[in-house]
């Protein structure tokens, strides 16, 4: 009995811990000097075989659009960022989502999710129609994703069909595109 009561005054002490640590990250926008912040954090959560991705080469020497990336700061320190970088999809320009990365030690405490709302409010709000990105479709539904067919859509390099999502503002709006994925030089 004593035993079961220190256990369960253990977890409240440990939960309590992780809420008053998660009430101190913010979400902020991004700024300049927080490049090689972002740069090194990315370094850790995608590991090196991250620039051989399709999505990196869609982002290649084509900067992204600052005022609609976030980051997650604990103590001034970056901890998550979600950025948004245009691509030209069949001939329309877009908006591609990523990197969207948290640090491992912060992972599943629900500041992906609230990168990735920030970012998608500020593209609604600039009037942004269609966000596409290459990602699990369990993670990214329930902020408004879906699956593309892959007969309307190709990328620069080889990707899993199932992977590739995209997020309408207003239902239709990409229906009539189709065609290749490129850079937005
Ligand atoms: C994916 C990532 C951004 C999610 O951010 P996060 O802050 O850890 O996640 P959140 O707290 O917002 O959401 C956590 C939930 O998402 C789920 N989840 C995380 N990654 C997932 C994935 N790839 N597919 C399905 N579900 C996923 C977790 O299992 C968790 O579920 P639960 O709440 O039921 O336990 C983060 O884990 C990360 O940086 N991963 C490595 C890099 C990466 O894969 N980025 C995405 C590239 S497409």
């Amino acid at each position: 009995m004593r035993h079961a009561k220190a256990t369960t005054a253990m977890l409240a002490t440990k939960q309590a811990e992780n809420f008053s640590a998660i009430s101190l990250v913010s979400i902020r926008p991004e700024r300049a000097y927080d490049a090689h912040a972002i740069e090194r954090l990315c370094d850790s959560v995608f590991g090196p075989g991250a620039q051989a991705r399709a999505a990196a080469a869609l982002r290649e020497g084509v900067a992204h659009d600052i005022a609609l990336s976030f980051v997650a700061t604990l103590d001034a320190a970056i901890i998550g960022t979600c950025r948004l970088t245009p691509v030209i999809w069949g001939g329309v320009r877009i908006m591609m989502l990523g990197p969207l990365g948290v640090s491992r030690a912060h992972m599943s405490t629900g500041i992906g999710r609230k990168l990735m709302s920030a970012s998608l409010e500020a593209a609604d709000a600039a009037g942004e129609e269609i966000v596409f990105l290459v990602g699990d479709l369990a993670y990214y539904a329930p902020s408004g994703f879906s699956r593309v067919a892959p007969s309307r859509i190709s990328l620069p390099r080889p990707v899993d069909p199932s992977r590739v999502l995209a997020r309408e503002a207003v239902e239709g709006v990409s229906t009539q595109i189709s065609g290749p994925v490129i850079r937005a030089l």
